[in-house]
C-alpha cells in the first residue's frame, strides 16, 4: 500500500518525521485532537524498516484515540515511535532522548507523552530535560507519577475478573489458567497480581532474568518456551508484549477461552480477527478497553490532580464498566466485542465533536 493509502485509511490529523543525527527516526503521529491535546507513549525500538515503524506509530496513535474516548477522558490520541539503529545505548541513546525532547518543544504542546515499550520513567526525565512541554510518568524524584505499567496491570487484572464473570459466572481468576506473554512493565506486575489472586500462571519472555525473578517470587507461576505459549491450552491468553501477534493463521490454533491483555493492537487485523475469534467462541476483551489504566492514571494524576488512590479506583471502575457494556452490546447487536467497543468510543467522539460545534 502507498503512504497515501495508508494515511487515508488511518484517518488521523498529522504525521511528523524527523531524522536524528544518531541514525534514528523520530515519528510523531497525531491521530485526533477532538477530545483534547493528543497524548500517548513514546515507543523506542529497532524496526526492520521505516515503513514498519510508521505503521506501528499510526496504529498505536489510533488506539490512543479510542482508549481515551471510551473512558470519556478529555484527551486526544497520538503516539511517538523512536525507530533506533541496532545497539544504540548509553550516551548516544541519552542524546537522542534529549534532542527528541527539544523536537517536542518545537511542536508547541500538540503532543504530550509518557512511557511505552522500550522507555522508562528515567527516560521521561531526560525527554523533559530536553524541553518537551508535557511529559507524564517522570520519576517521583522529578515530581512525576512514576511508571504507568502497574496501573495498566491493575486494569488488566480487573478485566480478567470481568471476563471470568462473563464466562464462568464468578468474578475471580482463582484456579484459572492464565498465559502471560511478556514480562515487561505491564506483564511483570500483572503476573504478581494474578498470582496473589490465586491464578495458575504460565509465563514466557525472551529475557531469562525477568522470568527467574517472577517464578521464584510468586506462587503458582510456571515458565514455558515463548514459541509455545500462545497456542498452549489455558483459560485466559494475556498478550503483554508487542502487537500483531494474533494473526489469521494463528486463530484456528488458539486453545484459550478468552483473550485479555495489556498489549496494544494484538490483533494483526482487528476487524477480521475479532470476527474470527467470535466465530470460534473465544471471548475477545478489546485491548483499548482493557489497557487504558496506565494512560488514564498518569494523565488523571498529573493533569487533573487525582490522588493515586482515586486513580486506581477510577481505572478499575472504568475498565470493568466498559467491558460489561461492550460484552452486552456485542451480544445484543450480534457483533463482536471489538466492534462494539469501537462503536462506544466513536459515539463518545461524535458527542464531543457535536458539543464543540454547537
Ligand atoms: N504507553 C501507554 C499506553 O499505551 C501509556 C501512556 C500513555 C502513559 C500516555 C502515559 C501517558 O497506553
Amino acid at each position: 500500500m502507498t503512504l497515501d493509502d495508508r494515511l487515508e485509511r488511518w484517518g488521523g490529523e498529522q504525521l511528523l518525521l524527523r531524522r536524528d543525527p544518531c541514525g534514528a527516526t523520530a515519528i510523531v503521529a497525531i491521530h485526533s485532537t477532538a477530545l483534547g491535546p493528543a497524548r500517548g507513549g513514546t515507543r523506542l525500538r529497532c524496526y526492520s524498516s521505516l515503513d514498519e515503524a510508521v505503521d506501528d506509530a499510526l496504529a498505536l496513535a489510533a488506539a490512543m484515540t479510542l482508549k481515551f474516548a471510551a473512558v470519556d477522558f478529555p484527551s486526544g490520541g497520538g503516539k511517538a515511535v523512536l525507530a533506533i539503529p541496532a545497539g544504540l545505548g548509553g550516551e548516544a541513546r541519552r542524546g537522542l532522548l534529549l534532542r527528541y525532547g527539544g523536537y517536542l518543544r518545537q511542536l508547541e504542546g500538540i503532543f504530550g507523552t509518557g512511557p511505552d515499550v522500550g522507555t522508562t520513567p528515567a527516560d521521561m526525565d531526560v525527554i523533559a530535560e530536553g524541553g518537551a512541554p508535557e511529559v507524564f510518568c517522570r520519576t517521583p524524584a522529578q515530581g512525576g507519577a512514576g511508571d504507568s505499567g502497574p496501573f495498566t496491570a491493575l486494569g488488566v487484572a480487573a478485566a480478567a475478573e470481568r471476563v471470568c464473570l462473563h464466562l464462568f459466572g464468578v468474578a475471580s481468576v482463582r484456579g484459572r489458567a492464565c498465559s502471560v506473554q511478556g514480562l515487561g512493565g505491564v506483564g511483570a506486575p500483572l503476573v504478581r497480581a494474578l498470582s496473589e489472586r490465586g491464578a495458575l500462571v504460565l509465563v514466557a519472555d525472551p529475557n531469562p532474568a525477568a522470568v527467574d525473578e517472577l517464578v521464584t517470587a510468586c506462587p503458582g507461576v510456571a515458565v514455558v518456551d515463548p514459541r509455545v505459549l500462545l497456542e498452549a491450552p489455558c483459560d485466559l491468553l494475556m498478550p503483554c508484549a508487542l502487537g500483531g501477534i494474533i494473526t489469521s493463521d494463528r486463530i484456528p490454533r488458539l486453545r484459550c477461552r478468552a483473550i485479555v491483555g495489556g498489549a496494544n493492537n494484538p490483533l494483526a487485523d482487528p476487524e477480521g480477527g475479532a470476527r474470527a475469534l467470535a466465530a470460534r467462541g473465544i471471548l475477545y476483551a478489546p485491548d483499548f478497553i482493557v489497557n487504558v489504566g496506565g494512560a488514564l492514571a498518569a494523565t488523571g494524576i498529573e493533569s487533573l490532580g487525582w490522588s493515586k488512590v482515586q486513580a486506581r479506583m477510577r481505572l478499575v471502575e472504568a475498565v470493568s464498566h466498559n467491558l460489561d457494556l461492550v460484552f452486552r452490546r456485542a451480544e445484543e447487536q450480534g457483533s463482536d466485542p471489538w466492534t462494539a467497543a469501537r462503536g462506544l468510543a466513536e459515539e463518545r467522539l461524535a458527542r464531543a465533536r457535536g458539543a464543540a460545534a454547537s
